[in-house]
C-alpha cells in the first residue's frame, strides 16, 4: 500500500513483536538489572542519539562517514549493479546517500526501523532525493527474523544489507552470529552485507567516546528511565541516577550503566522495584573488534569476508560481506 506519494510499501510490525512493560519487567526484578538497549530509540532518544553522532569525542559516526566517502567507488563495485540496498537500522538515513549516490542504478532501498516517527521522517526525505528509486519503509525490530517485501524480492539483482554505525556492537558475541545468520537468509543466495564494526583500541579513546563533555551520551542514557515514566507510568527520579560507561577490557565491549545514587524505590504502573545505593542497572553493551574478530565471526555467520575499508587510524572498519 503506498502511504505517500514517494513511497511504494511502508509495514509496521515493530509494535506487534516488542513488549515494553514486559521486558522492563524482567529486566528490574533480575538479580542483575539490566534494560533492552533497543528501548533508547524512542522519538527523544533517536534525536539525542542523532546528536551523539556529531559531538567531538564520539569519533565512530564521523570516522565511518570518511571511509565511505572515500571508498565509496569500490564498495559500489564490490556491489555491482541493479542492487536491491537494505538498510538495517535506518535512523536519519544520513551515511546511505554517499553509498546511494556511487551504486550503479540501485534497484530498491528499504529502510528498516524500529522507530516510527523517525524512520517515517527520514525515509519521506530520502524517497524525495532519489525519486528514481523503489522506496520501502520497514518499521520492525530487525533484531528478530523479519522478510523482505514481495515485489523488492522480485526486482533487480542481489539483496544488499547495509548495517552501518557499528551497530553490531550492541549483540553479544553468540546474538551477532544469530543476526548475522538470519541476516543471510533474509538476503538469500548472492546477497551481500556491508557492515561498519567498531575496532578495538586505546581505551583511552573509547571511554571518553561515551563520556562526551557536552553530556548527549548521559542525556541519552537517562532518556530510557524517562521514557518508563512517560510511557509506563513510571516514577524515576533521574536526579538518583547517574550515567556511568566503561571499557570492560575481559569481554572487549563498552558498557553503559544508570547507577542509583541512594537507596530508593521506583514504581512502574503497578510493579514497584528496589535500588540498593550504588546499584547499576546494565543499560549498554558496544563490543568491539578486531578485523580478524569480525571476519571469523561472519564466516561462522554464513558470510565470506571478501573486502575490509580502514581509516588511517584504524578507528573503524567497513566490512563487505558475501553469502556464502
Ligand atoms: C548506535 C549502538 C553503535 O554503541 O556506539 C552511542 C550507541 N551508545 N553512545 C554505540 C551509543 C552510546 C552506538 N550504536
Amino acid at each position: 500500500m503506498a502511504i505517500s506519494a514517494h513511497f511504494d510499501s511502508f509495514e509496521d510490525t515493530a509494535s506487534d513483536t516488542t513488549d515494553f512493560l514486559a521486558d522492563v519487567k524482567s529486566g528490574l526484578s533480575a538479580q542483575s538489572k539490566s534494560l533492552p538497549c533497543k528501548y533508547f530509540y524512542d522519538e527523544v532518544g533517536s534525536q539525542l542519539f542523532d546528536r551523539v553522532c556529531y559531538v567531538e569525542d564520539y569519533y565512530p559516526t564521523r570516522t565511518e562517514t570518511t571511509i565511505m566517502e572515500a571508498y565509496a567507488a569500490d564498495m559500489a563495485k564490490a556491489i555491482g549493479p541493479g542492487a536491491k540496498l537494505i538498510e538495517y537500522g535506518s535512523g536519519a538515513s544520513k551515511k546511505v546517500r554517499v553509498l546511494l549516490d556511487a551504486l550503479i542504478e540501485p534497484a530498491a532501498y528499504v529502510a528498516v526501523d524500529i522507530s516510527k516517527e523517525f524512520l517515517l521522517q527520514s525515509a519521506e526525505m530520502l524517497a524525495a532525493d532519489y525519486p528514481a528509486l523503489n522506496h520501502h519503509a520497514l518499521c520492525v525490530d530487525f533484531t528478530k527474523p523479519f522478510s523482505l517485501p514481495e515485489d523488492v524480492i522480485a526486482s533487480g539483482h542481489r539483496a544488499v544489507g547495509f548495517f552501518p554505525g557499528s551497530t553490531i556492537g550492541n549483540f553479544t558475541r553468540d546474538d551477532a552470529k544469530d543476526f548475522l545468520s538470519g541476516c543471510a537468509k533474509t538476503l538469500g543466495e548472492g546477497g551481500g552485507l556491508l557492515i561498519g564494526v567498531d575496532l578495538k583500541k586505546d581505551k583511552k579513546v573509547l571511554n571518553a567516546a561515551y563520556n562526551d563533555s557536552d553530556g548527549i551520551t548521559e542525556a541519552f542514557n537517562l532518556n530510557l528511565l524517562e521514557r518508563i515514566n512517560r510511557e509506563l507510568a513510571g516514577t524515576f527520579d533521574l536526579g538518583c541516577f547517574a550515567h556511568l560507561a566503561f571499557y570492560n577490557e575481559d569481554e572487549g565491549r563498552m558498557e553503559m550503566h544508570l547507577e542509583s545514587l541512594t537507596e530508593q524505590t521506583v514504581q512502574v504502573g503497578q510493579n514497584s522495584f528496589q535500588f540498593r545505593k550504588g546499584e547499576r542497572i546494565h543499560t549498554e553493551s558496544s563490543y568491539k573488534y578486531t578485523i580478524e574478530e569480525f571476519q571469523a565471526l561472519a564466516t561462522s555467520s554464513g558470510f565470506s569476508a571478501v573486502s575490509v575499508w580502514t581509516d588511517d587510524n584504524l578507528l573503524f572498519s567497513v566490512h563487505f560481506l558475501e553469502v556464502s
